[in-house]
């Protein structure tokens, strides 16, 4: 997939470590083999290295690797592919498709990343401005993160499709019992996006007894590290080990022509 210069929008050369434009725009690969093209300011800098650290040591632990495996399956190998908040490319570098692009605004994340997978043009940009030609990718997907929906549509070829995974109703059920009084269950309501139409979707589940460390990171790695109270995160240290649900929900997505 051609990269586009965020200043022009021309296609950018890659030499050896220089990507550059034809209006002499120049982006250097960070050392770890990402490319930042990220010209915004924003306040948004991603996830933070503590929660990149708990999720890449939890993710390889291999609890997730049976849904890396049923999307894996949903992708073809001649698929021009984009995820979308890829992190620290956990689920990119597994994909079978041969033109891969990342794209995340965390640099922990990406330096992981592009360290572990060659195979992969790795971008730190948000994703709600993709430096990507209009109709570029037969395949997007986003895991656990921000849709960005305007995006998707434009770079999405027609008949392309976009993937989403998102946690079905008990997904972690079990760790929101341990530390809430009052747990809730994820909400499943269908997702619309216009310019897309749904044509599919999977149910996928797996249970695990994680022991005491393990706990830990799966906590840190999700958004109630930031929601739960000191005395509630506490409850968290008594348990020595526990077993839970992890239950996802795969939308399968095409352009609507
Ligand atoms: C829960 S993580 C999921 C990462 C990866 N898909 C996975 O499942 O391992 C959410 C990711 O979204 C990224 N993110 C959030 N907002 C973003 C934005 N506007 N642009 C790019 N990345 C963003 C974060 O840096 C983080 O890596
Ligand atoms: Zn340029």
């Amino acid at each position: 997939m051609d990269i586009l210069c965020p200043v022009c929008q021309n296609r950018l050369k890659r030499n050896e470590k220089i990507w550059k434009c034809v209006n002499g725009h120049s982006f250097d690969e960070a050392k770890e083999g990402y490319l930042n093209l990220n010209l915004h300011n924003s306040q948004n800098s991603g996830d933070n290295p503590e929660m990149i650290r708990a999720r890449q040591r939890f993710l390889g632990k291999g609890y997730y690797d049976f849904l890396r495996e049923k999307v894996n399956s949903l992708l073809k190998e001649e698929d021009s592919l984009v995820d979308l908040a890829c992190g620290e490319g956990y689920y990119t570098s597994y994909f079978c498709c041969k033109d891969k692009v990342g794209i995340d605004l965390s640099k922990q994340g990406l330096k992981i990343a592009s360290k572990r997978d060659k195979g992969t043009t790795y971008l730190l940009n948000s994703i709600f401005h993709d430096p990507l030609k209009d109709e570029c990718a037969d395949k997007v997907i986003t895991i656990f993160a921000p849709i960005a929906r305007e995006e998707i549509v434009r770079i999405l070829k027609k008949d392309g499709q976009f993937l989403l995974v998102r946690p079905d109703r008990y997904h972690l059920y079990e760790l929101k019992e341990a530390i809430y009084d009052e747990p809730y269950l994820n909400d499943t309501e269908d997702i619309e996006i216009e310019g897309l139409k749904q044509i599919g979707q999977y149910h996928i589940e797996s249970e695990a007894l994680l022991p005491k460390e393990d706990i830990q990171d799966l906590f840190l790695m999700t958004p109630y590290v930031n929601t739960t109270s000191k005395k509630d995160k506490e409850k968290l240290d008594q348990l020595d080990r526990l077993k839970i649900r992890f239950c996802f929900i795969i939308d399968v997505f095409e352009k609507a022509n």
